[in-house]
């Protein structure tokens, strides 16, 4: 099974990406995970990507498609895997496309986790990551137990850089202008889903399992 998540940043991808992962047994493939784990690194990735994460700017497709594909070709991702945050651009769908073309493979599913700009800038500024394991919550929505502390490590929460709300008007400017024609792409292909991400997490994720199956 291969997925593509789409929708704006903060729609709940990553939430819903991880959840389907274990669900399904696949990889989670996170283009921004991998960056923020190359910028913590201090790589020469990391540091190149910085620069554009930092402005709520794409990080240029010749940084992310090759490392994409050489990802879906390891032997984990041989009985699927799920994409989040990638692709972004028509230029990276096309060539995701063709990537799978020369393996004789397709993607199977697109799914559109749909909310309205207005409920993004809310989410986004109640964020919190884990420094250490990158686990993501949500003081509201997905509260620890512990205040300011990583369920799954013990690490210390932040907010994330691109997660101030200037960085993410940017941001979703950008999602408008870059990604969203992946929308239509994706439905020409024939195999866009829609889903409505304003609702509670738990009931996000039930409206995937109808479409994926149990
Ligand atoms: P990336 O990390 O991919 O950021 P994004 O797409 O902006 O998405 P987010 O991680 O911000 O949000 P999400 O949709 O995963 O939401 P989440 O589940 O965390 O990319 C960061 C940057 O890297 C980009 O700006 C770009 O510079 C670069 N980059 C990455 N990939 C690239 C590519 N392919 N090409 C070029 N550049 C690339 O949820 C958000 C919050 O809401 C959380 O706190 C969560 O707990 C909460 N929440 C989730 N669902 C719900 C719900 N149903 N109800 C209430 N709260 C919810
Ligand atoms: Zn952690």
């Amino acid at each position: 099974m291969k997925i593509v998540m789409l929708g704006a940043p903060g729609a709940g991808k990553g939430t819903q990406a991880k959840k389907i992962a274990e669900k399904y047994k696949v990889p989670h493939i996170s283009t921004g995970d991998i960056f923020r784990a190359n910028i913590k690194d201090q790589t020469e990735l990391g540091q190149k990507a910085k620069t554009y994460m930092d402005q709520g700017l794409l990080v240029p497709d010749e940084l992310v498609v090759d490392l994409v594909v050489d990802r879906v070709n390891q032997p984990d991702c041989d009985s699927g895997y799920i994409l989040d945050g990638f692709p972004r651009t028509i230029p990276q769908a096309e060539a995701l496309d063709k990537a799978l073309e020369e393996l004789g493979q397709r993607v199977d599913y697109a799914i559109d986790v749909e909310v309205p700009d207005e409920n993004i800038v809310r989410r986004m500024s109640g964020r919190r990551a884990c420094v250490d394991c990158g686990a993501t919550y949500h003081m509201v929505y997905a509260p620890t137990k512990k205040e300011g502390v990583c369920d799954r490590c013990g690490g210390s929460l932040i907010l994330r850089d691109d997660d101030k709300p200037e960085t993410v008007k940017k941001r979703l400017d950008v999602y408008h202008e870059q990604t969203q024609p992946l929308i239509d792409y994706y439905k020409s292909a024939g195999i866009l889903k829609e889903i409505d991400g304003t609702i509670d997490i738990e009931d996000v994720f039930s409206e995937i399992v109808k479409i994926l199956g149990e």
